[in-house]
C-alpha cells in the first residue's frame, strides 16, 4: 500500500554545508533545492499529501545570520514558485505559527496559500513556526474559547492540520532518531523511518527504497490480525 501522506524531517543541512567547508547557508540552500525536486517525485509516486518540517518554533533561537539565510530562502520560494505550483494543481498549505515570523515573509506565505487554493492534484504542507506542543496547546485554549469538550476528532479540528489526513510515514534524515515536536498528536500511528543521510543527499531512490519499507510494515493500529 503506497502512504497517502508522508512527511519529512530535514535534518543534516548544517553537517552537510559543514562537511563541504561551506557555511551553513548553503547546506539550507542544498536542502530546499532537494525539497522542491523531491516533493515533485513524492507526488509522481501518486502520494497526494507532502509534509515538510522546514523550521520549528525552536529553530527560531538560532543565530540571526542563519534565520535571515532562512527567511531569505522562504521569500524566494513564495515569491517565485507560486505560478508554478498553481500550474501543476498543487495546493500549499502552511501549518505553524506565522506570527513567529517576519511580518512581510507571514504575508507573503499566506497569499501563497490563497494563490494556490485550488489545487486538487496535490497538497504541499511546510511546517514554519510550528511546534507539536505549541499546536495542542493553541487547539486546547480554542477548545476553551468555544467552551465546549471535545473529542478526538473534534481536538484534530482545532489543530493546524484540520483537514489533513494523518501522516502513514515519516522519514527524518540525519541520524538523529527523535521527532523532535513534530506532528505529535498526527504522529500517533504513523510510521517512521530514519536515514543515516543528510537531507540534501537523501534521494529520490533513497525515497523509493522508503516506499519499499513502508510497504512491508505491518500497520495494526493497536490491534491483532485475523487469524489467516
Ligand atoms: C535542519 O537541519 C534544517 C532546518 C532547520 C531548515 C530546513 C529548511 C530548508 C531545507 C529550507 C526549506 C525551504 C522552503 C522554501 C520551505 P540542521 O541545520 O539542524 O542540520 P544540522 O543538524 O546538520 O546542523
Amino acid at each position: 500500500m503506497l502512504p497517502k501522506h508522508v512527511a519529512f524531517i530535514m535534518d543534516g543541512n548544517g553537517r552537510w554545508a559543514k562537511a563541504r567547508l561551506l557555511p551553513r547557508s548553503a547546506g539550507h540552500r542544498a536542502g530546499y533545492k532537494r525539497m522542491t525536486a523531491l516533493a515533485r517525485h513524492v507526488f509522481a509516486c501518486g502520494i497526494p499529501y507532502c509534509t515538510f518540517f522546514a523550521l520549528s518554533a525552536e529553530n527560531l533561537k538560532r543565530p540571526k545570520e542563519e534565520l535571515e539565510a532562512l527567511f531569505s530562502l522562504f521569500s524566494e520560494f513564495f515569491g517565485k514558485e507560486m505560478g508554478t505550483l498553481r500550474e501543476e494543481g498543487v495546493r500549499l498549505v502552511a501549518i505553524g505559527d506565522l506570527t513567529l515570523l517576519p511580518e512581510k515573509l507571514a504575508s507573503s506565505i499566506r497569499s501563497g496559500v490563497e494563490y494556490t487554493k485550488g489545487g486538487t492534484r496535490a497538497t504541499l504542507v511546510l511546517a514554519l513556526g510550528y511546534g507539536g506542543r505549541q499546536d495542542i496547546v493553541a487547539a486546547c485554549n480554542r477548545a476553551v474559547a468555544l467552551g465546549k469538550n471535545v473529542d478526538e476528532e473534534g481536538f484534530s479540528r482545532l489543530l493546524s492540520t484540520d483537514g489533513l489526513p494523518l501522516p502513514d510515514l515519516i522519514i527524518r534524515t540525519g541520524r538523529e532518531v527523535r521527532l523532535s515536536n513534530f506532528l505529535l498528536f498526527e504522529a500517533a500511528y504513523a510510521e517512521l523511518l530514519f536515514s543515516e543521510k543528510y537531507f540534501p543527499d537523501f534521494t529520490d531512490e533513497d525515497f523509493d527504497r522508503a516506499l519499499k519499507e513502508y510497504a512491508l510494515r505491518d500497520r495494526k493500529y493497536g490491534t491483532v490480525r485475523p487469524q489467516g
